[in-house]
């Protein structure tokens, strides 16, 4: 199989079809038998989704009309092809020669020259990167750049630059199974690189690993998961013999942290995507974790829970994941400006619901990979303006105790954006 040719099918089905990256990537991946040709097929997916804008002008303004229709394809093509040139260390000769070669597989046969051309002509100008606006020049639609402004007036591009940069691996030790200082011991032995993070069970990779060289990953020993999503079941802070709702669980990282955190916990993970739902179980298995898995709406939970009213209650609510662009760059294009306000409507209303399903003197911690104050200390704000009976708990790691809730900005730590706010009932 040709990767580059793989590549242009992944990045048209994420630009014209609207899949992510994360479903779009594993099923091309699959065709190719070795790591190495896999990893360049990620490095030139990923590297296109984050490049796109300025990709997309050097490609553009070489080309006399636009492709369109079925001939598509060798537009994403091209962009595969113009990435290797200024991104890699590939040799320009065989950057261009591999990405043609594409371009008779992908069976565009008249349009090889048109690519030989295009990318020539690049190779040739050898044009600095354009950045004549702030779309060029940060990568980034100029929606998110405008919100990002307004949210972070001092610090808009260096969160910007941060979700640029490649995100580090982290793992997150089970405690059931052993001490983090012994699972750290033991990377030690297997020569892995690795430091202790912050929350209590959170270990910083010094460079990424397939999971399959990490000491007795399939028996559970340890689970890929960035070091902000950790500090979910630390704020949760569930004890011995409680009922839990994780109220939008899939693909089930965090329930299986907070059945890692206490004992004898019985906890109902629910999500509206029966799919989704599916790695959830996957995640319970490996780890020898139980719990009630239900396919459900987290804004009904009297059509599917008869039971009492929940001691603590994660809501992890579907949100922009702005957060965590550095990891999944597809958001920025699958992602429109008017999701926001449907979403924070969607989050306002599995919350006000929730609420009514914790027993009083419960907690809930509200979170989101989102970096927009809409979805994160706006939307809090409200939610307490409207509801009586709750306050905010204030999270000891947050820098400032006057903000409302706590978020982390990508890169801090090392870590995703992420938000949590620690709300108490009565
Ligand atoms: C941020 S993800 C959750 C990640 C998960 N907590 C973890 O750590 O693995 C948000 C989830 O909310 C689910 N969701 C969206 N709307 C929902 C609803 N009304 N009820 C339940 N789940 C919902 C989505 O399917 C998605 O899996």
């Amino acid at each position: 199989m040709n990767i580059r040719a793989l590549a242009a099918r992944v990045v048209f089905q994420v630009l014209e079809k609207g899949l992510s990256l994360s479903v779009a990537l594993p099923e091309q991946q699959q065709k190719l038998d070795n790591s190495k040709d896999k990893a360049l097929l990620a490095e030139l997916c990923y590297g296109v989704m984050r490049q796109l804008p300025q990709l997309d002008k050097l490609v553009s303004d070489c080309m006399s009309k636009p492709l369109k229709g079925k001939q598509r394809i060798v537009h994403q093509l091209l962009l595969v092809g113009c990435y290797q040139l200024y991104f890699t260390r590939i040799p320009s000769h065989a950057a261009i020669s591999e990405t043609a070669e594409a371009c008779r597989k992908l069976k565009f046969e008249g349009l090889v020259k048109v690519v030989n051309g295009v990318l020539r002509t690049i190779q040739r100008q050898d044009k600095p990167l354009p950045t004549d606006n702030d779309t060029l020049a940060f990568n980034t639609p100029a929606w998110i750049i405008k919100k990002l402004k307004a949210a972070y007036p001092d610090t808009w591009q260096h969160v910007i630059e941060q979700s640029h940069q490649r995100p580090p691996m982290w793992l997150r030790n089970n405690a059931r199974k052993q001490s983090r200082d012994t699972y750290l011991s033991m990377l030690s032995e297997a020569e892995i690189a690795a430091t202790a993070g912050a929350s209590h069970n959170a270990i910083l990779l010094e460079q990424a690993k397939d999971v399959a060289q990490l000491p007795q990953f399939d028996q559970g020993a340890a689970s890929v998961q960035d070091g902000a999503a950790q500090w979910a079941a630390q704020l949760l802070d569930p004890q011995d013999n409680e009922l839990i709702l994780d109220a939008c669980a899939a693909p089930g990282g965090k329930s299986c942290h907070i059945l890692e955190s206490a004992n004898n916990i019985d906890l109902v993970a629910v999500d509206f995507d029966a799919k989704r739902l599916e790695r959830v179980k996957q995640n319970l298995q490996r780890l020898s974790l139980q719990a009630q898995v239900i396919h459900g709406d987290a804004a009904a939970i009297d059509t599917w829970w008869q039971g009492d009213k929940f001691d603590r209650i994660l809501l992890d609510a579907p949100c922009s994941a702005t957060g965590v662009i550095r990891r999944h760059p597809d958001i920025k294009w699958l992602r429109k400006q008017n999701d926001i306000d449907a979403l924070a409507q969607l989050q306002s209303q599995i919350l006000d619901h929730c609420w009514q399903w914790l027993k009083p003197g419960g907690t809930l911690l509200y979170a989101t990979c989102s970096i927009l104050p809409q979805e994160n200390a706006q939307q809090v704000s409200a939610f307490l303006a409207r509801t009586p009976d709750a306050s905010l708990v204030t999270i000891e790691q947050q820098s400032d105790p006057l903000t409302v809730g706590w978020q982390i900005v990508p890169g801090q730590d090392n870590m995703d954006g992420f938000y949590y706010a620690r709300l108490k009932k009565g």
